[in-house]
């Protein structure tokens, strides 16, 4: 734990995070509380200051959320109503780092490189030379986990990687190759793609899918840790945002969590760990890149838990499954090629349940069509369509119609969320 903490009280509004991640930015580590937070709750973590975050319409209100008078009692400098303004983001931050390190007297000690340094000695002390179990996706969460945990305890640390088929073209081996190869990780693949599939097998409806998607995850997860025997720390990829978010925090739950799997039940273990629980979305990719991760890894788009599942509408069949890789993958590499893969929140491209007539060297087609979906955002909550320039889209379009069989159509989608969602389904 860092020596230096910054408490911040949330009166409401959403805010909280966004003066948090100021503050870690400026190098002090910080917590959210609900403004209710007990006198108790708030001197155990020895703040060296204290910030409001709070709804400036209500600030003067009757029957605003108010805190413990003893708050005002306990001689710590407080920041009464921090508001991030629109456009003056530079005044904001001098504001904020005057009152971090002239009127509390912080020191920037909060950086990844520390983190990474005290994260590592504190889990091997913990841990000693017990035995760790990760589920590893490949995403930035699990990956980032299985890194230090692995400086931490080593071969200790055994992954499963369940390969449920439904990944991008090429990813099952990436993700292989990476951790197995270069980071040396005591790391089980379980090629379950036939499995997957079997159970797909005539469901169209998106939620059956995901459930059952999220139902076999858990299974085969578990007939491999049962091959592994007694097991005594299991880790868990959550980060800072959910533990705010679930109502630690007392912050509105707005997000709704759609993370594949949940916690196994028959799993015997002791003790779940969770390495990332303190850390935002940005600083974990920082500790990845920290810890040596590619930054193709850390920066990686979202990718649903359920994979292509929810990107092919109706039936999942091995068919289905190949022309969508193919088409995805094309839209990647142009995407990068133009130098937009940092710019568009997620790109992917979706395989319709719908065929219609086209002309391929004089002779009639009965095909499939591809949708194109590329967004911006900044916390997939609200989206916007990319704004990807028609030479780029033509050049797509045309590698896909040529290079993917079985696609004769092309269409990109320029609706927002809301009313539509990120992903199809
Ligand atoms: P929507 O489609 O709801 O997506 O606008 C918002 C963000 O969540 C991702 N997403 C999922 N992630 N399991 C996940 O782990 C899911 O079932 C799932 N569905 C959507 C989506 O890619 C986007 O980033």
């Amino acid at each position: 734990m860092p020596r230096e903490t910054i408490i911040i009280l949330n009166f409401g509004g959403q805010y909280d995070q966004l003066i948090a991640r100021k503050v870690r930015e400026a190098n002090v580590y910080c917590e959210i509380l609900p403004c209710h937070a007990s006198i108790e709750q708030i001197k155990k973590s020895n703040p060296k200051g204290i910030i409001f975050a709070g709804n400036r319409a209500d600030a003067n209100k009757e029957k605003a959320p108010k805190c413990s008078a003893e708050v005002f009692e306990l001689g710590i400098p407080i920041l009464e109503r921090f508001y991030p303004k629109m456009g003056h983001s530079q005044q904001d931050g001098l504001l904020l780092k005057n009152f971090l390190y002239d009127t509390c007297g912080c020191s920037g000690e909060w950086t990844m490189a520390n983190f990474a340094q005290q994260s590592i000695e504190s889990l091997k002390e913990r841990i000693g030379n017990r035995k760790v179990l990760c589920a590893l996706s490949g995403g930035v969460d699990s990956s980032v986990s299985a890194v230090l945990l692995h400086k931490a305890v080593g071969s200790n640390l055994i992954c499963i990687f369940v390969d449920h088929g439904l990944l991008r073209k090429d990813e099952g081996d990436q993700v292989e190759r990476v951790f197995k190869d270069r980071f040396h990780l005591n790391l089980i693949r379980v090629n379950a793609q036939q499995r997957f599939l079997n159970r797909l097998k005539g469901i169209t409806d998106p939620e059956t899918k995901r459930k059952i998607i999220g139902e076999e995850f858990i299974r085969v997860f578990e007939e491999e840790a049962r091959k592994i025997g007694k097991i005594d720390y299991l880790v868990q990829g959550t980060i800072y945002p959910d533990v705010v978010e679930s109502g630690v925090g007392n912050a509105a739950v707005i997000k709704s969590h759609h993370n594949v799997g949940g916690l196994p039940e028959h799993v015997d273990f002791k003790e779940i760990i969770e390495p990332l629980r303190n850390l935002f979305k940005d600083e974990v990719r920082k500790l990845g890149e920290e810890l040596g991760i590619t930054r193709e890894l850390v920066w990686r788009q979202p990718f649903p838990g359920p994979g292509l599942a929810v990107r092919i509408i109706g039936e999942i069949t091995e068919e289905k499954l190949e022309i969508l890789r193919e088409a995805d993958a094309v839209f990647r590499d142009e995407i990068a090629k133009a130098g937009l893969d940092m710019e568009i929140w997620q790109y992917f491209a979706v395989l319709t349940d719908m065929r219609s007539v086209g002309v391929r060297e004089d002779r009639r087609t009965y095909d499939y069509t591809i949708a194109l979906r590329a967004v911006t955002s900044i916390d997939a909550m609200t989206a916007d369509w990319a704004r990807i320039p028609h030479e780029i889209l033509t050049k797509i379009s045309n590698r896909i119609v040529n290079e993917v069989k079985h696609v004769n159509r092309v269409v990109y989608d320029i609706t927002s969320k809301p009313p539509a969602t990120i992903e199809w389904e």
